[in-house]
């Protein structure tokens, strides 16, 4: 190993987006392997506004693996962490820093212990995709400090075995993750269908709904819609092969309507599936539902759709627009229904790229006290209002990939001692 009195510390940063399934997984046919009954597509979100930060290291003086989410230490021992340690590890190549005069072997890794920090530049509860940014920011970095050689297709299989959804945030813009036919689930892995740059209009706006109750988990969510769902059996086998194909389409051709129509029509059949489980699983409440009639409303009084919605284990709605005009009507829309309670600021309700707000020709509060009712719903009985449904929107748009990031702006742990910052 070398360096001197072994007292060195090597370390890597990097940062990893969230990402939104627009066609949805749901149901495994491996608990262990993570391995999917349906191939699944998201949209990767911009990590300037949701993503992971992760710094791993290594030193001799290392006596355990250990972990801090978000300053906390949390325990590694869950099946998942140690899956995605055990995988790397078995991948590890050797390293050398000259400038540290570091050499570590290959079988030096299986001896090593690491420390690892993450930070989530969202609220970790709010139910965002956390796990699926926090596992694939896990496995890339680790890739980075062991020096693999796998690609990020192959480290997704990784990623995969922390986090089914992690999977998909290896890469940015459009990504498929397929679920493979092999039992060892070497196929099952991500693979992009174009980059963020390919549809750079679309404007994503996501509303934090408030939730009350505790959600069921997806892992046993998931485990119960496959034994008692007698829906859920078709949607794998015959809905969704031929919407992958369609949406692959598309996205391809930047075909708005399509889209819309295949996203919307996805997250509606997913949560069907969860109403078709023995006992039932709600995701959605009132609030959720409140947001698709709004934006049905509004698609079916234009010619052509304005925005896709798409809800996942959560109340939580992910909505995309057609483009930054839309996105601005639709930013009106949203905050004529769902206004911040009186001491909520404007500046902290709509958080993310603000300019949004701005196209919009919102400033202040007055601004959204004077909003009207849009023309489609003119002339009927005023929709119910109450303050405090969404907690706040985030306007973000597709982004951008994992990236190492420099360790001396962002490392969240002590270069010399390898313990939190
Ligand atoms: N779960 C939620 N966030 C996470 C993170 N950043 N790393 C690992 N697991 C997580």
């Amino acid at each position: 190993m070398g360096g001197e009195a072994e007292k060195w510390v090597l370390m890597v940063t990097a940062r990893t987006p969230t990402n939104i399934a627009v066609i949805k997984y749901w149901g495994k046919r491996d608990e262990t392997l993570i391995l999917p009954i349906n191939d699944s597509i998201s949209v990767t979100l911009d990590p300037s506004h949701l993503c992971t930060t992760t710094t791993v290291s290594v030193s001799p003086s290392f006596d355990q693996d250990r972990m801090w989410l978000n300053g906390k230490e949390i325990s590694l021992q869950g099946g998942r962490f140690q899956s995605c340690l055990r995988e790397i590890r078995a991948r590890a190549q050797d390293v050398e820093d000259k400038k540290k005069g570091i050499k570590i072997n290959k079988e030096d890794w299986q001896k090593l212990n690491l420390h690892i920090a993450s930070y989530n530049n969202f609220p970790t509860a709010a139910g965002l995709a956390s796990s699926a940014a926090g596992l694939a920011c896990l496995v890339f970095s680790l890739a980075k400090l062991m020096n693999l050689k796998e690609d990020n297709s192959q480290l997704s299989a990784i990623a995969r075995q922390g986090s089914g959804s992690a999977c998909r945030s290896l890469y940015g813009g459009f990504v498929k993750w397929c679920m493979g036919k092999e039992e060892n689930g070497s196929d099952s892995l991500a693979v992009q269908l174009a980059d963020e740059k390919h549809w750079d209009e679309l404007v994503i706006i996501i509303a934090v709904v408030s939730a009350q109750q505790k959600e069921t988990s997806s892992t046993s969510g998931m485990r119960d819609t496959v034994e008692t769902s007698a829906l859920i059996e078709h949607r794998a086998k015959e809905v969704v092969p031929k919407r992958i194909t369609e949406m692959e389409g598309a996205i391809q051709n930047r075909d708005f309507a399509t889209f819309t129509r295949l996203a919307c029509t996805d997250s509606n059949q997913f949560h069907a599936v969860c109403l078709d489980t023995y006992p039932p699983i709600f995701y959605m409440n009132d609030t959720s539902h409140r947001i698709i009639s709004c934006v049905e409303k509004w698609n079916r009084a234009e010619e052509t759709p304005q925005v896709a919605y798409t809800f996942d284990a959560g109340p939580n709605a992910v909505m995309i627009a057609r483009n930054r005009k839309t996105a601005a009507l639709l930013l009106q829309r949203l905050l004529y229904n769902f206004p911040p309670q009186s001491d909520t600021d404007l500046d902290s309700y709509i958080i993310g790229d603000k300019s949004i707000l701005q196209d919009a020709g919102i400033k202040d509060m007055k601004d959204v006290e004077a909003l009207t009712a849009p023309p489609e719903v003119k002339d009927k009985i005023p929709t119910e209002k109450s303050k405090g449904d969404v907690s706040y929107f985030i306007c973000t748009r597709p982004g951008g990939g994992p990236v190492v990031l420099s360790d001396e702006t962002h490392a969240l742990l002590n270069p010399l001692t390898g313990l939190p910052k």
